[in-house]
């Protein structure tokens, strides 16, 4: 019998243990934690991300500052939105939600987060923290996958893991903190030879490539185990879409234990940057 991950109970554990902790941190500093949201432009997807982290502030008591700025809202504007954030001893933690409009580079904007306040774990200084194993502060999709693994899996050492897809957001990170765990991993992506037999090879197979459907279930070891990260929505017939992942679910019979879509990796997603937040407000008042 394959075990069906539960994301969704998972970050609820989680989000209890925020809560209190949350809830201490007020006590002692006479403030809440504090993550600023900056969302630019219009893009829908954004901004129900963006909605949904805001709601899950407010559910634990961790404070939370939107910024919803109009589509040609400048990169130095943008800059300096950032530096007074930075400056601001209320604000713990900063988010700008990804993607970009057109016009304002990424790069400039991430290296502009002081890394004590990036809790998104984008800033090369928490880049190259996770790539030596020191303590940062670490994506949240790569955390919640670790998190869930963690959950099925008692001894990672040696096993053979493979990354199907290499984004900074996910791929190379969720990589890299399997290696800190002494797995054996390979990164493939969309120029990969032979993909199905890399990922046959694999006890643990994190797939996070965008494309919907891609692992069929005859890539898949028995007794693997499967996350899936692909958040992609498909027009489904006459009655409107649903949201898939990058696996086949259906297919997924022979893998030990295997995350869906909804209600795996998504909601750890969010919890993880909570978590992120009230860390790196404890780390501002030491
Ligand atoms: N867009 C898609 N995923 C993310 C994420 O994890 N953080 C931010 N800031 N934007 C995103």
């Amino acid at each position: 019998m394959t075990a069906i991950i539960d994301g969704k109970a998972s970050a609820e554990r989680l989000l209890a243990g925020i809560a209190a902790d949350a809830l201490a941190f007020r006590q002692e500093h006479g403030m809440p934690p504090t993550l600023a949201v900056i969302l630019i432009g219009d893009d829908p997807a954004s901004q129900v991300y963006v909605g949904r982290k805001i709601a899950a502030c407010r559910r634990v008591g961790i404070g939370s500052i939107e910024h919803r700025l109009d589509g040609d809202f400048g990169e130095e504007a943008l800059l300096a939105l950032i530096d007074r954030l930075n400056a601001d001893a209320k604000v713990h933690g900063i988010l700008v939600q990804l993607p970009l409009p057109q016009g304002i580079r990424a790069n400039p904007v991430l290296d502009r987060i002081t890394p004590e306040k990036d809790v998104d774990g984008f800033h090369p200084v928490n880049v190259g923290r996770l790539s030596i194993g020191s303590d940062g502060l670490m994506p949240c999709t790569p955390l919640g996958c670790m998190i869930l693994l963690d959950s099925v899996i008692q001894d990672f050492r040696g096993l053979s893991a493979v990354v199907v897809g290499k984004s900074n957001i996910v791929g190379k990170p969720v990589a890299l903190l399997m290696l800190e765990r002494e797995c054996t991993v390979t990164v493939t992506h969309i120029h990969t030879r032979g993909l199905p037999d890399i990922v046959r090879s694999a006890d643990i197979v994190v797939v996070a490539a965008g494309s919907p459907g891609l692992v069929r279930g005859d890539w898949i070891k028995p007794g693997a185990v499967v996350i899936d990260v692909g958040i992609n929505r498909i027009s489904d017939g006459a009655d409107g879409s649903r949201i898939v992942g990058d696996c086949v679910f259906e297919e997924m019979s022979h893998a030990r234990a295997v995350s869906p879509v909804p209600g795996g990796v998504g909601p750890m997603t969010i919890a993880c940057l909570l978590s992120n937040t009230v860390r790196a407000a404890r780390r501002q008042v030491r």
